[in-house]
Parts: structure tokens; sequence; C-alpha cells
């Protein structure tokens, strides 16, 4: 173990100097004067109350939760840390743990701890690096990240071309998307499957999603995955400029618990492309993995937001539903998408796409699109589960849909009617509804995964103008969503455990 009192003095002074030169990998502010000497029993007791549930009461990354999270929770007496500012195969700085602590690494089950007064967080670095013998007397130093041009001198066809010269392409995909020829063969460092990072969803990034954090991640590889280190590969300055190409493929999110419709007059449209849709404000939905019959995750999550467009016209409601899916899979397992709506009759019940099925769970009513079908082709009936609609136990009654794959993102299109009388139990709406809608995707290359979003409000109805008084009551026809949603999280935190803040 390192001695920590060397490490506190060693600190003091290079931290100002440091910042400037080297900046670490994300945001943290980091104030000399707030940093305590270190304290193990402190450190100990913060962490036991803060991390043992995940990372174990020894460190060794099998705390309860472990098993529902992927990536699992990381074992910390090993010493392999994939975020740092020091060169591959090299322990993090302190400062690496601290920022780590503080912004947390979005898009996984590990939170921030911003939270935590930074006292206590200094604390819990101190205990971390006693955890490891990899972290020894002598701190490796942080990686010269060259200087930043800024935006204004980023050039995206110099960095396009660096991006293709280093072979990024080969895992990430020609866009970005995650989808390269290698991405579904990979494997990390304690034999799980792992996938390389879908780079247009910027908000997933684990190690921060700015320019310099990707010059930091491109120059220290991320170790215990198949992500190199292009250290010696490339010089800064290009670093910087694929760095910020692979800024400009980052797409916001846009993420809300409710969709507002728009509604047309005449009939839906059914091309994904027609230029109507634009008329509908952009809704996201993150996705979550569901955990298997065990209550593990095993696999990567591949799918990991949906975006939807509601269109209607009195009579049915179009959907317009677009997701990144690394391959295009129409054999057996095929990809494909649920959009789930609660039946008749089902308002008050409250049931979380995450836990359903379950055994007394109430039906949903379950519009299911699935790429193996004949082209154009959705399905709605009211099921107890969804494995009746997939093999044709219930047949559902067709529903119109098109859909398209284009480079790692499926758009698909489906209309139904607003009150259907073909389906019995189906939820009946109207046109000044507010309707709880989640969804439901497969990934037919990653079959043993389910994603699935939260209840998600779709408004019907009209905005308010502008100088319009007093509205009629909404006709909340299928009850809440909000509350459904608020009642299915606090379902979820008591029936599993999972108190994830994933960003
Ligand atoms: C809810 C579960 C959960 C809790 C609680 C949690 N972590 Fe984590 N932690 C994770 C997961 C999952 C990962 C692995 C993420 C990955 O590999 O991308 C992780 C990774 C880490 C890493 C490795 C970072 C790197 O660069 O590789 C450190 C360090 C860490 N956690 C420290 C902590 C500390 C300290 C606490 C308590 C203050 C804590 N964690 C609490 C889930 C958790
Ligand atoms: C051999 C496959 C492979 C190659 C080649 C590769 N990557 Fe990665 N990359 C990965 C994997 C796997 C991950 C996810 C690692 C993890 O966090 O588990 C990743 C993650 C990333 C991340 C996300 C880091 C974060 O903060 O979450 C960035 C940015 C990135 N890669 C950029 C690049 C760039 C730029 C190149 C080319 C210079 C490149 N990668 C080449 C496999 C690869």
């Amino acid at each position: 173990m390192r001695s920590l009192v060397h490490r506190a003095a060693l600190l003091l002074l290079p931290l100002v100097e440091s910042a400037v030169l080297v900046a670490p990998s994300a945001v943290a502010e980091t104030i000399a004067g707030h940093r305590p000497s270190p304290d193990l029993a402190v450190g100990r007791a913060a962490y036991q109350q803060h991390c043992a549930r995940c990372h174990g009461v020894e460190g060794r990354g099998d705390g309860y939760d472990a098993k529902r999270l992927y990536p699992r929770p990381r074992d910390l007496t090993e010493g392999i840390f994939k975020f740092r500012s020091t060169a591959t195969g090299t322990t993090p700085t302190d400062e690496d743990l601290f920022n780590t602590l503080t912004n947390g690494l979005p898009g996984t089950g590990m939170p921030d701890w911003s939270h935590l007064d930074e006292g206590a967080r200094w604390q819990l670095v101190a205990y971390l690096t006693s955890l490891s013998a990899a972290f020894t007397d002598a701190p490796p130093e942080s990686v010269n990240l060259g200087t930043d041009p800024g935006p204004k001198r980023a050039d995206h066809a110099q960095g396009h071309a660096v991006y293709e010269k280093l072979g990024c392409a080969a895992c990430h995909g020609l866009g970005g998307r995650g989808n390269g020829p290698s991405a579904a063969t990979l494997v990390d460092n304690w034999g799980r499957p792992t996938r390389p990072k879908d780079l247009t969803e910027g908000w997933s990034y684990r190690g921060g999603n700015r320019p310099r954090d990707i010059v930091a991640r491109m120059l220290t590889g991320i170790d215990g995955t198949p992500m190199p280190s292009y250290a010696e590969a490339v010089s800064t300055d290009d670093a910087w400029q694929l760095a910020y190409y692979v800024r400009s493929l980052q797409r916001d999110i846009a993420s809300t618990m409710i969709a507002h419709a728009r509604r047309l007059e005449g009939p839906l449209p059914e091309d994904p492309d027609d230029p109507r849709w634009q008329e509908a404000p952009r809704a996201d939905a993150r996705l979550r993995a569901v955990v298997d019959t065990q209550g593990q995750i095993n696999a990567p999550q591949t799918v990991t937001r949906l975006s939807v467009w509601v269109l209607h016209n009195g009579e049915a409601m179009g959907l317009r539903l677009m997701w990144n899916d690394t391959s295009d899979d129409r054999g057996t397992p095929a990809d494909a998408l649920a959009v789930a709506l609660l039946p008749q009759g089902l308002g008050g019940d409250v049931v979380s796409l995450q836990t359903w099925p379950l055994r007394d769970t109430p039906s949903l009513d379950l519009c299911l699109w699935s790429a193996a079908q004949t082209a154009g082709e959705a399905r709605e009936a009211v099921a107890k589960d969804f494995s009746t609609l997939f093999d044709g136990t219930i047949a559902g009654t067709v529903r119109e849909s098109r859909a398209a794959y284009l480079d790692g993102e499926w758009t698909v299109v489906i209309t139904r009617p607003l009150a259907p009388t073909d389906v019995p139990g189906a939820a009946q709406l109207d046109a000044q509804a507010i309707v709880p809608v989640g969804f439901v995707v497969w990934d037919g290359g990653n079959p043993s995964q389910r994603a699935v979003s939260m209840w998600i409000d779709v408004v019907l109805r009209p905005p308010k103008t502008r100088g319009q008084g007093h509205e009629a009551a909404p006709s909340k026809t299928q009850g809440g969503g909000g509350a459904i949603w608020a009642i299915a999280s606090v379902v979820l935190v008591a029936g599993l455990g999972l108190v994830i803040k994933t960003r």
C-alpha cells in the first residue's frame, strides 16, 4: 500500500499546477484546502455505507446488487481502472478517482457521489487506494494531453481521416453507432461480452463527453476492455482533431416523461421519412435492461434510447419510433419492438415494464412489431406475456406499419385506431386523452437482453395556445402516467433493490 501521508503531502504541492498542465479527465474542482488528511477508518466507514452493496464488503465487486448490474461493479482489489489520466496499465491518480466519484459513470450502475462533501470523497479515495497492492508509493503521472486547438480550429474532415486511419470504425462503426464488424465479438478482462460505445449517445460516455475527455480516453485506453490506448499511434494534435470529430457525432437526448402529439387532418403518414413527422416534437425515452429470471443481467445493454414522434387525426394514432441497433436481425431471434398500453379498465393498477410479466401482473395491450414479420406487419392484442404474441399462440390484429433499417438505426412507423373495435379489451383513447405508453425493445443480435422504458404520457389533446384562458380538464382515460411512473419506481426500488442513478 502506498503511504497515505506521503500521498497527502505530494498532493499539496502540485495540485494547482497539474490541473492546468494536465487537466483531469472530468470536471471536478479540486481544491487542495478541502482535502483532509487521510483517515482509513473514516474512509472505510463511508465505503461500507455507500459502496459495499455493489462493490462488496471487501471491495471484490460482489455486493448483493452486483449481479443486477452490467457492467458489473468493479473488483476494487485488482487495481484495474478504466477511466484514468495515466498511461495504460497503471493506476489512476487520486484526482482521477475523485473525479470518478464526483461524476459517477453515466450509463452504468455507478452513481455519482457529488452529494457527499468533498472531505468524505477524499477519504473514500484514500480508502480505495488501500484496497489494492497495485497502488505503489510512486503514483503515476498524468499523460500529457497536448493543447486544445479550440472548437474554431477543429477540422472535422481531418478528425474523420484520423478516425479512419486508426481503425476506430472496426469497433465503433463508420458513423460511430457502435456497429463496426468487430462489435459483437468483444470480451472484457473479466470474460464478459462487452460492446464498443455508441459514440452518438453523448449522454452515456462514462468518462465524460468533452473533447478533452475523449483525448484522454484515446491516449490512455480503457483498461480492462478491448478499447486500446493510442498513445503510441497518434500525435496529440491529431488526437484533438479526432476528439472534436467524435464530439460532432454526439446527439443530444430530449429525455422526457411526456410526448406531445400533433393533430393532422387526413391520412397519417406511413413513410418513416415523411416530413410531416417533424411537426411533432421528438421525445426520447431512456431504456433500461430487464433482469432475467434469476434476477441477473448477463449481457451488455445494446439499445439504450428510443425516440418517438406521435401524430393523430382524431381517428387513429401514428407512432414513429427510432432506435439504434448494431445489427439488422430478421431471422430468429429477430429485432422487435412492442408498444404497450394499459387495457381498458386498468386505470388504477400499476405495473412496471421492468418487472412485467410476473405471475400476477395484469395483461397489457401490446402492439408487437418484429423484423421477422412479413414486411409491414405489426400485431395488437391484449396479452399476459410477450411470448404468446411472438410464437403466434395469440394471432393478434394486424396494424399498419413500415420499417427501415439504415446504418445501425431502425425507424418504424405503427398506426393504430384510437378506439379499436377489433381487439377485445384494447385501450380506448380519444383525441383529448393523456395516455401512458411504454416501449419494449429486443435486439436479435443480443437476444438474452430486453430493454424497456418507463411509462411515458402521450398527450393527444392540442397544446395550450398563448392567450387561451382555462382549458377543459384533460380526459385522463388511462390514469396518469406520471403517477404510474412514480409508483413503478417505488415498486422497482422495493422489489429489486435497484437505486441506480444513471444519466
Ligand atoms: C449501485 C451500484 C454501485 C454503487 C453503490 C457504487 N458503485 Fe462503483 N461502480 C459500479 C459499477 C457498475 C462500476 C463499473 C462501471 C464500468 O465498468 O463501466 C463501478 C465502478 C467503480 C470504480 C472504477 C472506476 C474506473 O475507472 O474503472 C470505482 C473506483 C468505484 N466504482 C468506486 C465506488 C465507490 C467509492 C463507491 C461508493 C462511494 C461506489 N463505487 C459505489 C457500481 C456501483
Ligand atoms: C477493439 C475495439 C475498439 C477499437 C478499435 C476502438 N474502441 Fe473505443 N471502445 C471500445 C469499447 C469496448 C469501449 C467500451 C469500454 C467500456 O467502457 O466498457 C469503447 C469506448 C470508447 C469511448 C467511450 C469512453 C467513455 O467515456 O465511455 C470512446 C470515446 C472511444 N471508445 C473512442 C474510440 C476512438 C476514437 C477509437 C479510435 C482511435 C476507438 N475508440 C477504437 C472498443 C474499441
